[in-house]
């Protein structure tokens, strides 16, 4: 069992496996009338988030607290922060405040382990996206959906086609997929513009192409990435139309999929940049299932991380 959760590459089949099928356990545990398990009473978790997030910061929010532990969202803005305190000090702050687990985001890459390994603070850390490394339990919740629609949920992805695009040069939702995908079997593609490709991508466990539909013929699913403008500090292609007629997925290229393929982006979405409305709407998009299935994964990773494990069978059962 992992003491923290950094990155995806933390985690070998088993420990993905029991993960997920955790998260499934407590799916089905909280889709009764009573959503809360008392399993973390007593127990507190601190959502540390130096970056902006909508869904893994509220989805962590939502796990803690279905768990009964007790919940503090701290954010950058409007904390002691924006007058120079450092990660170390308010790591320091939240010890002796006795928080038990943290999740943290940050803009810098390395933040989660740094915070983890530095001994400024026992507590479980789990990474929720730092900078443009890793995000592992939005991999955890993407391979959680794609086992649902392309396994019956139960088996792994083992020769399932799963090809990744966009702007993978800033994606630590890339990175994390990349590693865990390969860890469950599936064979995994990205694609995007050479100059949105990181150096050394030839290295990862996974194949490269700029040819987008032909990678997207007969997958099983594709995830596209949002094109992230805010780190950006060069031209990367040409113009926003160039790119969406590229490697934007409409409805035509969502057609060159398998025929049950399934569409999942990590949000937010630059609805008609990289994904049109009309497919990010339409019958392949599992966008929205892939919310609801964050709660429970990150239910799960709090779980384990935090050692409630013994509790879960009879809780689920009763
Ligand atoms: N997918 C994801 O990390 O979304 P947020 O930035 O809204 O948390």
């Amino acid at each position: 069992m992992i003491r923290h959760l950094l990155s995806a590459g933390d985690l070998d089949r088993d420990e993905a496996i029991a993960i997920l099928d955790t998260a499934g356990e407590l799916a089905r545990a909280t889709g009764r009338s009573v959503k809360k398990l008392p399993t973390l009473r007593g127990r507190t978790v601190v959502n540390l988030f130096y970056e902006d997030s909508t869904r893994t910061r509220i989805s962590f929010e939502a796990a803690a607290k279905r768990l009964s532990a007790d919940v503090i969202t701290f954010s950058a803005k409007g904390s002691s922060v924006s007058k120079g305190e450092s990660l170390k000090d308010t790591a320091l702050t939240l010890e002796a405040m006795g928080a038990d687990a943290v999740v943290v985001r940050h803009s810098a890459s390395g933040a989660a382990h740094r915070l983890a390994m530095s001994g400024w603070t026992d507590c479980v850390v789990v990474n929720a996206g730092d900078g443009t490394h890793e995000h592992p339990t939005q991999a955890l919740l993407d391979a959680y959906t794609l086992r649902h629609h392309l396994s019956d949920g139960a088996g792994d992805l083992q020769g399932r086609r799963v090809v990744i695009v966009g702007d993978i040069l800033h994606s630590r939702v890339a990175r994390s997929n990349v590693l865990l995908l390969e860890t469950l079997g599936a064979e995994v593609t990205v694609v995007g513009p050479p100059t949105l490709l990181p150096v050394g991508v030839e290295g990862w466990p996974c194949s490269v192409s700029y040819d987008l539909d032909n990678a997207l013929t007969g997958a099983d699913a594709v995830m596209m990435l949002r094109v992230q403008n805010e780190r950006m500090n060069a031209a990367y292609f040409p113009s926003a139309r160039e790119y969406s007629r590229r490697y934007g997925l409409d409805r035509h290229r969502a057609e060159l999929l398998a025929p049950d393929g399934i569409v999942l982006h990590p949000g937010p979405m630059n609805r008609g940049m990289e994904i049109t409305a009309e497919v990010a709407d339409g019958p392949r998009s599992v966008v929205v299932e892939q919310v609801t299935n964050g709660v429970h994964v990150r239910m799960a990773v709090l779980y384990r991380l935090m050692g409630a494990l013994p509790e879960l069978e009879s809780e689920a059962g009763s």
